[in-house]
């Protein structure tokens, strides 16, 4: 039975988009030739939102531990790979027509939202015939398969080339390197093989801003272990993926952990647990975690012929390694962890007394993409010099943005817009006193700091 989760509040996504669009965070993918459905560009701030993400993964998952190691690989593999793997085969998803509108959907969803509609009976059988396209109740065609990899050719003369495929998941990476990588390493089991990096899907229904688009980041982790005590590696990534969780500031209340059942489950998982969010458009797939058994190994070693099989230095038993799978979207997490930023709040202005309504992206500081901003009260030229040298001085250590335009409120209000943990202020106290104001995101608290300190005084606060 799933747990009852209000969702956000659905203009939330609007706000947000809005907010992102007009501050340079995702802006529409080749907008000027009039864009492309569902293609999306990270400006500025996103690419370092993204950055610092990736970065912060990294840290968690690899390099903070003594058991997984980092690998890249290639985008285009041979195309057995994905005959091994499945994909070529079962990577598909149901597809169906509208005859009347021609709007294109997949079955699976309409069948959702069948499941979510009122006096639904979980006992009866959906009667296909009886659900009509949900644009203009039109007649649906009839349920056919369709591949969801992108196929290219590699060679100058497409049509004597050879067919390859953009990578659907990095995973296949991991597998069929994993002889090679555990032998040079000198790993043991139990140990991982982690990658970030883009994959391709040629999705149906992309939709929901970066929810779902053709085109996306993976950070996937295939942990190799002896099958015996999997239950015990299986709850400990569960743990690893809520404490990362819980580190972007996505709050539990919002989080739904799906066990996934045996007929749903791909039939080589013993077991898989989705990671579920309350979107703003509803509760749905934020990660997934797998137990894929031998599966992969087994299918690479009989498709290549090569020996992927282990042998324990201690017991001497020789066996093909099993699988957990974590396996993380990039762009689900920048938006989930946007969502959660996402602050409305009313705030005081410069003017005593006075007060109005502030947005504030409340990042983890670790995350923000811009670290410290730089502010002169003026333009004039006794504070813009001091401002200028403090800021290039802060660039050697910290991500800084110098902004000497507009009135200080508004200054301060665009770095919370974007989300920036601290400003520092020169003002015409500053020639007098040699000190600056630092002022605080979240709760607006201003404190005078010398000049001479405030660079070590900053980079505490981000160590
Ligand atoms: N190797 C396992 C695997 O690829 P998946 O559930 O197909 O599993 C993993 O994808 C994660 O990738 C999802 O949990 C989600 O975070 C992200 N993801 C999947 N499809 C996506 C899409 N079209 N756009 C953005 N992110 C997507």
């Amino acid at each position: 039975m799933k747990k009852e989760i209000k969702p956000l509040e659905p203009d939330l996504m609007d706000k947000l988009m809005a907010l992102c669009k007009h501050r340079g965070f995702i802006i529409p993918g080749s907008e000027i030739y009039g864009g492309l459905a569902n293609s999306w560009d990270f400006g500025p701030y996103g690419a370092l939102l993204k950055q610092n993400i990736r970065r912060a993964w990294l840290k968690h998952f690899v390099t903070s531990r003594d058991d997984v190691v980092l690998m890249d690989s290639s985008i285009i593999m041979n195309s057995r790979v994905w005959e091994a793997s499945g994909h070529l085969q079962n990577f598909t998803d149901p597809l169906v027509d509208c005859k009347k509108c021609k709007k294109r959907f997949r079955a699976d969803h309409l069948l959702e939202a069948r499941s979510l509609e009122p006096g639904y009976d979980k006992e009866k059988p959906v009667d296909w015939l009886e659900i009509k396209c949900p644009e203009c109740a039109g007649d649906l065609t009839e349920v056919r398969q369709f591949n969801l990899m992108f196929k290219t050719s590699v060679g100058p003369v497409a049509e004597s080339g050879a067919v390859v495929y953009l990578r659907p998941e990095n995973a296949a990476g991991m597998f069929t390197d994993f002889k090679s990588i555990q032998q040079s390493m000198r790993q043991r089991l139990p140990f991982g093989i982690a990658q970030i990096g883009k994959v391709f899907r040629n999705e149906v229904t992309p939709g929901n801003w970066i929810f779902r688009t053709r085109e996306f980041e993976l950070m996937e982790l295939e942990y190799f272990i002896h099958p015996r005590g999997w239950e015990k590696v299986f709850d400990m990534w569960l743990g690893e993926i809520k404490s990362w969780l819980k580190s972007l500031g996505v709050r539990d209340e919002h989080l739904y952990f799906h066990e996934i059942e045996g007929a749903d489950r791909a039939h080589y998982s013993k077991r898989t647990v989705d990671i579920e969010y309350n979107y703003p458009f509803g509760l749905k797939e934020l990660y997934g975690l797998a137990y894929r058994t031998d599966f992969d190994l087994s299918q690479h070693a009989k498709t290549s012929g090569a020996d992927l099989t282990y042998t324990d230095p201690v017991t001497n038993e020789t066996f093909v390694p099993h699988v957990v799978e974590p396996s993380m979207g990039l762009e689900r997490t920048v938006l989930v962890t946007m969502l959660e930023a996402y602050h409305e709040e009313e705030a005081p202005t410069a003017e005593e007394g006075a007060t109005d309504r502030r947005v504030v992206l409340k990042f983890p500081k670790h995350l923000a993409p811009i670290q410290v901003a730089v502010l002169p009260l003026s333009k004039k030229e006794e504070l813009m010099g001091p401002s200028q040298s403090l800021a290039q001085e802060l660039r050697q250590h910290l991500v800084v943005e110098y902004d000497e335009t507009q009135s200080i409120g508004r200054r301060y209000r665009r770095q919370d817009e974007i989300g920036t943990p601290y400003c520092v202020t020169i003002d015409f106290d500053t020639i007098q006193d040699k000190a600056v104001t630092v002022r605080d995101r979240d709760s607006m608290k201003q404190e005078r700091v010398k000049i001479t300190e405030v660079v070590g005084y900053l980079i505490k606060k981000y160590s």
